[in-house]
């Protein structure tokens, strides 16, 4: 039986001295990053208070502590803050408490947001319907895979620039030009990286200020945990985000840390599996009779392909696609055998999302590629399509 001296080593595990110092690769990171205990995987603290020396008083509360939310997601927060190339991360409850505690931790009333027109519904109803309305923040929604127009909307003072590097839209955003445009107008830079995962994509390395992920999605990537997290590297900016998470809530339950914790360790095979799949998805849909577009980044029709190559070492399983008018939606989605209907995405199934109708009166869906065998989510959705 360990005796309260050996719990209280390990309650330090989250501040343990793996570091990725010898140029380690990101798997090794995933792995070993966080948790260097006494166990082969992390222990859930599933107690509101965690005593762990420096840690005294209202910070070893789950929801006061000073950096960790509890030793658990404390362990979570260290695997990322590595993984991110960041100097903090801070754990939360889902994404959306990851984009909330940002906005409401760095904006104010009278500050000015330039904000990508297509992200996330809730962070756009966030941005559209509630800061401008209830808390005096002026927003504007711009297209920023046209620099020239980011470059417009900058000339009025702005406080934040935010967008999600590959947005719902299935567009890709230039980050580092992105960046550099709202730095030099003395805007801080907030990015939601959920889609692609620090695996493809580390925002923090082109210089935005703030990196902030769903982790429900790719990171935890088993469809069985809400979470979010918020990294970068300034510490007042860190402090602001903090002050939000104590007084609003939204820290990361035990579990859900372990849960992800567990699933970071296999981040980088699964994305490897997302990227090959999602290709071999893409280029199916891609020449089916039934389909007129296709929206991946891994095509070369795409846009901006050539500036996310630039960036990326694989386009991730998120893609578009459009029907010929006269295909049924509801014969689609029904004949699927395989494929989910569902909601969300970044999980092992493959899931289809409905995303409403084309000008000339197709359907659109959304498609997260699943790590099934790639023939087989193409059989499933190769049926369902000759009889849609
Ligand atoms: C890009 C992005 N950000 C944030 C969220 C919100 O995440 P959660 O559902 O964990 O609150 C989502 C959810 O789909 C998302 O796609």
């Amino acid at each position: 039986m360990p005796n309260n001296h050996d719990l209280r080593n390990d309650l330090r595990f989250a501040a343990d001295d793996y570091q990725s110092a010898d140029n380690r690769d990101f798997t090794t990171d995933a792995i070993h990053g966080g948790y260097h205990g006494t166990s082969s995987s992390v222990p859930i603290y599933q107690g509101n208070t965690n005593y762990r020396e420096g840690y005294e008083g209202t910070n070893s509360y789950g929801r006061g502590l000073d950096k960790a939310g509890g030793p658990t997601s404390g362990a979570l927060e260290e695997q990322v803050r590595i993984l991110e190339g960041a100097e903090w991360a801070q754990a939360t409850s889902c994404g959306m408490s990851a984009v909330s505690q940002t906005l409401f931790g760095l904006l104010k009333s009278g500050d000015r947001v330039v904000c990508h027109e297509t992200v996330y519904a809730g962070t756009h109803m966030l941005f559209q319907d509630v800061l401008p309305t209830k808390w005096g923040v002026e927003v504007q929604m711009v297209n920023l895979c046209e620099l020239n127009a980011l470059e417009t909307a900058l000339k009025k003072p702005t406080r934040m620039v935010y967008f999600e590097p590959y947005a719902h839209s299935m567009e890709f955003i230039d980050l580092a030009r992105a960046t550099d445009m709202a730095h030099e107008a003395g805007a801080l830079v907030v990015v939601d990286n959920t889609f692609l995962s620090p695996y493809l994509l580390r925002p923090l390395h082109y210089g935005a200020d703030v990196v902030l992920h769903a982790m429900t999605k790719y990171m935890a990537g088993h469809g069985d945990a809400l979470a979010g997290i918020v990294s970068g590297r300034d510490e007042e900016i860190r402090k602001q985000i903090h002050f939000m998470r104590i007084l609003m809530g939204g820290v990361l339950a035990p579990m859900n840390a372990f849960l992800v914790h567990r699933g970071l360790k296999t981040l980088a095979f699964r994305m490897e599996r997302h990227c090959g799949s999602g290709q071999k998805v893409a280029e199916y849909l891609d020449q089916h009779k039934k389909i007129t577009r296709v929206d991946y980044l891994g095509l070369t029709s795409h846009p901006n392909h050539e500036v996310a190559t630039g960036y990326l070492h694989g386009f991730g399983g998120m893609m578009r696609f459009v029907s010929k008018p006269g295909v049924s939606l509801d014969r689609f989605l029904g004949r699927l055998k395989m494929c989910k209907p569902w909601y969300s995405l970044g999980d092992v199934e493959t899931l289809i999302l409905p995303s409403g109708e084309s000008a000339d009166g197709g359907f659109r869906a959304r498609v997260s590629v699943g790590l099934e065998d790639p023939d087989d989510i193409i059989a499933d959705l190769d049926q369902a399509l000759e009889k849609a």
